[in-house]
């Protein structure tokens, strides 16, 4: 039994934003969970649409629907791409035993959906010595802070909790910083350096939201993998919907990356999630969480020179 429970975790997340809501007057709890159910119908919508999805994520209502209907299942899916990418997997490992910490950068990271998957799959490891992470977390909207926050909050008081208040007794420790910044123009950098010389770079559901920027995002990720170490990874992850694997070939092409084989995967949130960890929440929205994917992943590492 994990402490990382994602729609437990979820729930307590967003009850607790719904009680400051309520306590400020701001909305009454019908009124945010019919919102909740309206913007997660809209964006699983706007994601089907073909074209650059329009999602209003500075709206505090959208960002709880995307936190009730999308992040369990992807940070699932993180979890099961390091479960089953034993290359990945070891890699992390090598670099933990190198450099005693795995400092790795999530482009497009909303509220820490990564680090919210990869936290629960150390912590499924139970390796005999804790993982150091070093998170870096870049998106253009700044209130997902908020939600980071909580995260990190919720990890914490479970491991706290249950595990030991001594931290070099929990599975992994972790630093993170993040940063507003839209990926598609990082032209006021100084130097890029210091943000891309991560150890893995994730891009998870990321391509698809910047749809009409991508050859922007194509040329960052080239000087992205300039400033990367010659080990460094580039893990991938994405709908499997047409068009995005040869955009990803496209862009390893341009940047001098080596891509691993695609994996397709379709499956089932783990057996230990369930819907009902969510509390009532689940029973005023009215609407499922989505608890299946249709994805792929695949991992580029540089060229050598
Ligand atoms: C579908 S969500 C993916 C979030 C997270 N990676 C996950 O897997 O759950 C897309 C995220 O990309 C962010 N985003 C969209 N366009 C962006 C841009 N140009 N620069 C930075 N972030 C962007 C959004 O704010 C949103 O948090």
């Amino acid at each position: 039994m994990t402490c990382i429970k994602y729609f437990e975790i979820m729930g307590e997340i967003i009850g607790s934003n719904i009680s400051s809501m309520v306590r400020e007057g701001r909305f009454n709890r019908t009124d945010i969970c019919s919102k909740i159910q309206k913007y997660s119908s809209l964006m699983s919508n706007e994601w089907m649409s073909g074209k650059q999805p329009d999602i209003p994520y500075n709206d505090p209502l959208c960002r709880m629907a995307y936190l009730y209907s999308t992040v369990p299942v992807n940070a699932n899916l993180v979890e099961y791409v390091f479960e089953h990418d034993h290359e990945l997997e070891s890699y992390l490992d090598d670099i933990q035993a190198k450099n005693g910490r795995v400092s790795i950068c999530a482009f497009g990271a909303g509220p820490g959906t990564e680090l919210l998957g990869l936290a629960k799959r150390i912590e499924n490891r139970r390796l005999d010595d804790p993982i150091t992470l070093n998170f870096v977390l870049l998106d253009q909207v700044n209130e997902w802070q908020e939600s980071l926050i909580a995260i990190q909050r919720c990890i914490d008081s479970r491991f706290r909790e249950k595990i030991s208040i001594n931290q070099r007794q929990w599975p992994l420790i972790l630093s993170v910083h993040s940063s507003t910044i839209d990926i598609t123009d990082m032209s006021n950098f100084g130097n890029l350096g210091n943000l891309f010389g991560q150890d893995i770079h994730i891009l998870s559901y990321i391509l698809s939201e910047v749809f009409d920027e991508v050859q922007k995002l194509r040329n960052n990720i080239t000087k992205m993998a300039e400033y990367a170490s010659d080990e460094a990874r580039f893990l991938f992850i994405e709908r499997n919907q047409p068009g995005w694997k040869k955009e990803i070939k496209d862009m390893a092409t341009q940047a001098n990356i080596t891509l691993s084989e695609f994996h397709d995967t379709k499956a089932y949130m783990g057996l230990d999630e369930q819907r009902a960890h969510l509390g009532k929440l689940f029973e005023d929205v009215g609407r499922s969480p989505r608890a299946n994917w249709d994805a792929f992943w695949v991992v580029g590492t540089k060229k050598q020179s």
